[in-house]
């Protein structure tokens, strides 16, 4: 399974060259499995560098590309955004929480290392990614911002207070307006940090950075609506992860309130209204590659 699950985002050439680079400055900003403790940073590595799609980089290369910067800049920034990821994920698969056995193809990273390193590993990504954001080589206030942007997307009003939200959920009835405060903090949250970020990185102007966040929330919209229809539609082989574990927790998700095909429209519309948010970026192949990036975030696979 582990060998048959190689997603990615995009065919582009450019967005593929992002998620290589990704990997091999991940591999380097992790912590090698020969340094103390090593079944720590052996979990770390396992989760981490498995095969993911790379997405929430390839938007911030992409978003410091899009403002005129070089996409290259927001390189390290892209890998401290995907170790937060790989932190939620870690934690998200918890017995505690979604009590998933497959990851990335692969077991759950509490399923290996066992559930006191799992949550450890969790909480040692999520500090090597301030550490490597602070770190990043951009002026004093533009790294404070960065930092600033991703602890904010982290926290009790992002991706934390959106995972407790979806927790509390389960087995009850959630209004629309309910599910989209969630969507929007555990899934919407990271991406458009990633996007700010990366616009600030590329050197881009408020009025940018602020386009770049109403595309990325509308983005996060899309993509977890699409997280919840392949959870419906798709194979564990296919995502890499276990299918039909929404409807058995009894999980708040779009096909479980709107149906399958309204879903699908309500993330189209989502898409549409990202791609239009880009209108006010120039016109060269970063802010292309972000629209492909949007597509991407309903019509992929895995
Ligand atoms: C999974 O994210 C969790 C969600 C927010 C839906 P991805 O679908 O980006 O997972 P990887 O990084 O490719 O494994
Ligand atoms: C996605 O949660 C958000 C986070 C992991 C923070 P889900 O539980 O919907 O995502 P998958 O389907 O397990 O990847
Ligand atoms: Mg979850
Ligand atoms: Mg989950």
């Amino acid at each position: 399974m582990a060998d048959r699950y190689t997603p990615r985002v995009s065919a582009d050439p450019a967005l593929k060259s992002y998620a290589s680079m990704v990997d091999s400055r991940l591999d380097a900003l992790l912590p090698p499995e020969t340094q103390r403790p090593s079944e720590l940073h052996r979990a770390m590595r396992y989760s981490c560098l498995a095969p993911g799609k790379r997405l929430r980089p390839a938007l911030c290369m992409a978003s410091a590309g899009a403002v005129g910067g070089d996409p290259t800049a927001a390189l390290d920034a892209g890998c401290a955004v995907e170790m937060l990821h790989c932190f939620s994920l870690i934690h998200d698969d918890l017995p505690a929480i979604d009590n998933d056995d497959l990851r990335r193809g692969r077991p759950t990273c509490h399923r290996v290392y066992g559930e006191a390193l799992a949550i450890l590993a969790g909480d040692a990504l999520f500090a090597r990614s301030l550490e490597v954001l602070a770190g990043i080589a951009a002026q004093d206030s533009v790294r404070v911002r960065s930092v600033s942007l991703l602890t904010r997307a982290a926290g009790s009003d992002g991706l934390v207070g959106g995972e407790v939200l979806d927790v509390l959920s389960e087995g009850r009835d959630v209004d629309a307006e309910t599910l989209r405060f969630i969507h929007s903090r555990k899934t919407g949250a990271l991406i458009a940090a990633a996007c700010q970020i990366g616009g600030l990185l590329g050197g881009g102007s408020e009025a940018q950075v602020q386009a770049l966040g109403a595309f990325a929330t509308d983005i996060g919209l899309a993509f977890q609506i699409a997280d919840d229809l392949l959870n419906v539609l798709s194979t564990a082989d296919a995502l890499g992860k276990s299918t039909g574990s929404d409807r058995e927790r009894a999980k708040a998700t779009y096909p479980a309130l709107y149906g399958v095909q309204r879903s699908r429209e309500i993330a189209d519309e989502a898409v549409v209204r990202a791609i239009a948010a880009l209108d006010p970026l120039p016109d060269n192949p970063s802010r292309e590659a972000l629209r492909t990036l949007a597509r991407f975030a309903v019509e992929r696979d895995s």
